[in-house]
């Protein structure tokens, strides 16, 4: 069993409890605004470090399952993902996934900067690569540099509250 590696803002009490113990997914979530993670200058980053490999599956206990390049999200777990702005970050699948009022965005979290993928942050409809401040819509295209290329965009269907991811 993997190490869970949950960051989060803004849960309740159950909800932190249910991360704390919860799946062998590591996943950040935020539904909502003003989340910041520790990350915030090139010094403590290791840019060349290659991004990680998914996993070829995951527990699903948090309601997250990844299988090859393809993630489900049982929407009925991660309920912060059903209302507008919410999104995730799958730390694992390496995966960024919006809320745009009610249809969902699904997009790569390897920063095309330098390769960062687990310093997001979501506000203002806009994701912040916190490494170096690249700036992206919710497409994935960029905002504001030093990155210039837009994040690889995946696919996304929903079929009874499981929203499907295609890498
Ligand atoms: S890795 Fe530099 S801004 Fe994302």
């Amino acid at each position: 069993m993997k190490k869970i590696e949950t960051k989060s803002g803004n849960l309740s009490s159950s909800r932190r409890e249910f991360l704390e113990k919860s799946g062998s997914i590591a996943v950040m979530s935020i539904f909502g605004l003003g989340f910041f993670t520790a990350c915030s200058s090139s010094e403590d980053m290791d840019p060349q470090q290659p991004p990680q490999n998914p996993p070829t599956s995951g527990g699903g206990s948090n309601g997250i399952t990844i299988s090859g390049n393809t993630v489900r999200i049982d929407l009925d777990v991660q309920t912060g993902l059903k209302t507008a702005g919410g999104w995730l970050l799958v730390v694992d699948a390496q995966t960024l996934i919006v809320n745009v009022g009610g249809s969902y965005s699904a997009m790569t979290s390897v920063c095309t900067h330098s390769g960062c993928d687990r310093n997001w942050t979501f506000g203002s409809n806009k994701f912040t690569c916190t490494c170096h401040g690249s700036e992206f819509d919710t497409n994935g295209n960029v905002l504001k540099g030093p990155a210039n290329q837009a994040l690889r965009s995946f696919s996304t269907s929903i079929n009874n509250n499981i929203l499907t991811i295609t890498k």
